[in-house]
Order: C-alpha cells, then structure tokens, then sequence
C-alpha cells in the first residue's frame, strides 16, 4: 500500500511526525521512516528555548538546522515547535528570575530578543509556528493561568506580542496557538470555548494569529473525541487555520514490559479508533492543514516517562513495526 505521505497528498493534507534529532542522525531505520511516510516534521525538543539558548547569549541552532534540512532534502514542511511556553525554559532565564538579576523588563527585552532570534534564524524555512503553547488552564470555566511562569511575570499581553515579535521576523510563516484539550471533548468544552474566545480577541486588536493546533493527546480510558469535527469546524468558522498537531493515544502497559503491549485488549480496538476519530475529524475539515502524530514509535513517546504504567501511544511499535492504528490511517487516507 502506499505511504501516509503519498495518501495524504492526494487529498491536500500534509502529514507528520516529531522527531528526535538524535534518532534522526544514528537509527537508519528511523530516519528512513521520517523520510518515506511523511510530509512535515515537528522538532519533538530541538526548537525550545533550552535547546536555542543553553547558556545566556549562547546560541544552538545546529540540531535544529539538520532537521530543517533534511526536511529540504525530502521534500517536507516544517512546524516550529515552540517559541513561548511554561516548560524547557533555559536554567540561566529560570534562575536570573528566581534570584532578581533578571527584572521583568529585562525578562521582556531578553523573550523579544529569543522570539526575534529564532524566528529570523528560520525566516523562509518554517510552515507552522507554534508561538505560544499551553496557556489556558484544564478547570471550568478555564482562564488564561495565571500562574503560567510567562504570565505570572509579564502579564497576558506577553501572549500577544509574542505573535506580534514571530510576525515581524517572518511575515510568511503561519502563526498558530497550541494546547491540549481544546477540541473534540465530549462533556465540557470550556477550555475550547475559552482558547475560541481568546484566538478572536487578539484577532479583533489586531494580533497576527493564523490558526490553532489542537495536541490531540488522548487516552483509551478516556471518551472519544466526539465533537472535533465540530470544535474545529468553529476555529476555521472565524477564519482560523486548524491542525492536529501531536496526536497520539496512550493506554496502560506493564511498566515492566519493554514492547508496551496494552494490558486491556480493547485498547488495541480503541486506539486505531481513536487515531481515526481524529484524522477523519481533520479531513473533513476544510482548512485543517496537516495531521502530525507525537513520535515516530512506541519507543520514542514521551509518555512512558510522564505517565507511569501507560505507553503504547504511537503508530509504530518499539520494533518500528506499524501497528493497528497506522493501518487505520492508511485506510482513511485512502478513502478520503
Ligand atoms: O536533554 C536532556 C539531557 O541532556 C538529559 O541527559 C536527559 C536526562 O533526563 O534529559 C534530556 O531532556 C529531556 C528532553 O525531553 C530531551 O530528551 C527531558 O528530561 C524531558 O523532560 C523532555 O521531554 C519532552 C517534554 O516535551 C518536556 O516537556 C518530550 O521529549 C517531548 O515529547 C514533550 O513534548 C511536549 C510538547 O512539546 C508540548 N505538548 C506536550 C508534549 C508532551 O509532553
């Protein structure tokens, strides 16, 4: 059968993965598969802050700058992944903060420099920016955080000039804010109606946003991701661009068991399910522009690491063997 890439185009969307560099640059395999199924990348860590700028005006762009050009070589577009967010800041910045010697208009003048530094570095280069990621609590109703490290220190207008900055370094690049839970939630959708709200708000003052991602991390114990067809439809209603932008659909493992074989077998059905839900979701969607899964296999996810006792997340096993849920996207590729 075909590849995803190969499918997709086809039917207009672009689809993705995040990479690990270092995989990129050791694993064969790995990068093989990076190359022939997909038609974007996602630098899974590379393009944030702690990476960028690991010593105070130490810039790091190498790693990234070899994802860029591999993107180059096999014909992919690249999402940026993410210039302002709570997490992987640099220890200098978090410690200037803590001790004083980084005063908040220093920390303002030093957020500008970064956005205008690493946008510019990658002008021509980047399809997607994710600006801002993360910002909106998961209560209802959900507000912006106020705790939120960017927030707590600059007030919510850093949000904004945030895009303003990316804008100005690359008016080319599609501006996106990205979260989870923002779209497909049965039950309550507040955090979608807060981050809808907010994403015209700074439309209507005149902020440059182009479209929202939704991470689309789920879980099997969780609902289906019933209403994403129409939580995207809404962004793209009010002129928003939409994305999946990190799919992946975790459930419980053996922490023990290195392969992440599920421990309930309706998680096998559940996730190519779930992964459909969402890809169908994006496809039926008239400017849903690309469909990136989290991580190329089992073994790469962040989520063993993160959620004891779960895993078996992605497409691929830990062997890169494709699983269920990538024979699930084949299939609604090519049926679309
Ligand atoms: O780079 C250091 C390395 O020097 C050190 O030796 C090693 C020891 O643990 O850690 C390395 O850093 C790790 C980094 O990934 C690179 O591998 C961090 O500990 C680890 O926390 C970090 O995890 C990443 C996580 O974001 C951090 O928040 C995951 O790989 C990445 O998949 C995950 O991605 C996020 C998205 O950016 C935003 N949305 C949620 C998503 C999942 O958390």
């Amino acid at each position: 059968a075909d590849s995803l890439r190969t499918l997709a185009s086809h039917v207009g969307l672009r689809v993705g993965t995040a990479v690990n560099t270092d995989k990129l640059a050791a694993d064969t395999a790995y990068a093989g598969i990076v190359a022939d199924q997909f038609s974007t990348v996602t630098a899974e860590n590379v393009m944030k802050w702690d990476t960028i700028e690991p010593s105070r005006g130490t810039e790091n762009f190498g790693p990234a700058d070899q994802l860029v050009s591999f993107a180059r070589a096999h014909g992919q577009l690249v999402r940026g992944h993410t210039l302002l967010w709570h997490n992987q800041i640099p220890g200098w910045l978090t410690a200037g903060v803590a001790d004083g010697s980084i005063t908040s208009s220093a920390l303002r003048d030093i957020v500008r420099r970064h956005i205008t530094d690493e946008v510019s570095h990658f002008r021509g280069k980047i399809w997607q920016w994710d600006v801002a990621n993360e910002f909106f609590t998961d209560s209802n109703p959900s507000t912006i955080n106020p705790n939120d490290f960017w927030v707590s220190h600059l007030g919510v207008g850093i949000i904004a000039d945030a895009f303003r900055w990316a804008h100005a370094a690359d008016p080319h690049a599609l501006l996106f804010y990205n979260d989870y839970n923002i779209a497909g939630e049965d039950g309550s959708n507040a955090k979608s109606d807060a981050v809808y709200a907010f994403v015209r708000q700074l439309r209507s003052q005149g902020v440059p946003v182009d479209g929202v991602g939704d991470q689309g991390h789920l879980d099997t114990q969780y609902g289906f991701p019933t209403l994403l067809t129409q939580d995207l439809r809404r962004y793209t209603a009010a002129g928003f661009k939409v994305a999946i932008t990190e799919a992946d659909v975790r459930t419980f493992v053996k922490t023990t068991d290195a392969s992440q074989t599920p421990t309930d077998s309706l998680a096998t059905f559940a996730q190519p399910y779930e992964y459909s839900q969402m890809l169908k979701a994006c496809l039926a969607v008239r400017d849903c522009l690309s469909f990136t899964v989290w991580g190329v296999s089992d073994a790469d996810s962040w989520v063993p690491n993160t959620f004891k006792g779960e895993g078996y997340a992605d497409i691929y096993d830990v062997n890169l063997n494709p699983k269920a849920a990538f024979t699930a996207m084949q299939q609604d590729l090519s049926l679309a």
